[in-house]
């Protein structure tokens, strides 16, 4: 057996010794969002840092563990807190939890993210749903040996978000009153936030937002035969080139400040799937 899958097994068998959730549903919860993990009636929760194999997260604003439990009734595990490419974790590292939520009978992934706008018309605070995305030269997770019990080596990425999970997020959206768009979401490694010039090119491709996750995840996700949905919400306007200074408190601030709808929709969705 590969390492990859020896690891993956030791992971799971740990979990499983601790836990007795069964979960359809697994959530990436993003910076600044971690507060959907307080509306979640947990039953278990374990420290990334007691998960063997499992990377740890260093980043302010991501909580660091994995939650079973219950949203709006239904069983979930999420994660409070993910593993970005920036932290200096490889691309196999930052998507190791979405083929553990996969070998735990997940089937679902909802992924949000903090994410910059291009788009002239969107503002702090709006949600966007991911339709599609453009890897902006981040390390493709799926480099180096195939994995054949997780996935094929070539897997198509015609809709690496699931129109039906779409359809059913913007059903839930609209008689909730949520305002959200549908768009592109481009990633970059980051750390940085993008120069004024990099903004205008990532508009000129034809995206919306950029950010600096979900990406990585969605591939592997795809890969394995997850079904992903994916939210960005919008705290800083990238495109905007008057003084416009952006600083990681910013980005959490406004996360916070539109988590509610994030929520709702989340829990919303998950009663559906
Ligand atoms: N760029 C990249 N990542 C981000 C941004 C941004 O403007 N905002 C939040 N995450």
């Amino acid at each position: 057996m590969s390492e990859l899958l020896t690891q993956l097994n030791e992971t799971v068998a740990y979990i499983k010794s601790r836990v007795q959730v069964q979960a359809k549903t697994g959530i990436v919860l993003g910076s600044g969002l971690g507060n959907l993990a307080e509306v979640i009636k947990a039953e278990e929760s374990i420290a990334y840092t007691d998960i063997p194999h499992f990377p740890v997260s260093t980043v302010k604003g991501h909580g660091g563990k994995l939650i079973f439990g219950e949203l709006g009734g239904v069983k979930v595990v999420v994660m409070s807190g993910r593993f970005h490419f920036y932290e200096g974790y490889s691309a196999q590292q930052v998507v190791y939890p979405v083929r553990v939520m996969k070998m735990l009978g997940v089937e679902n992934l909802l992924l949000s993210n903090a994410a910059g706008a291009v788009n002239p018309a969107y503002k702090v605070g709006d949600l966007m749903i991911l339709k599609d995305h453009i890897s902006f030269f981040t390390t493709n997770p799926l480099l180096g040996r195939n994995e054949e019990a997780l996935g094929t080596r070539f897997p198509d990425m015609s809709e690496p978000y699931s129109l039906a999970l779409i359809a059913k997020a913007k059903a839930i959206a609209s008689s909730k009153n949520i305002h959200v768009h549908e768009g592109v979401y481009t990633a970059v490694t980051g750390p940085t936030f993008e120069t004024h010039a990099e903004y205008r090119l990532i508009k000129t491709v034809g995206s919306d937002v950029v950010g600096m996750s979900t990406v990585q995840e969605t591939i592997a996700a795809v890969h394995c035969g997850l079904k992903v949905f994916a939210v960005s919400v919008v705290t800083d306007l990238g495109i905007r080139e008057d003084n416009n200074v952006i600083t990681h408190e910013e980005v959490l601030q406004a996360a916070k400040e539109a988590e509610p709808k994030l929520t709702t929709l989340f829990t919303e969705l998950v009663k559906q799937l």
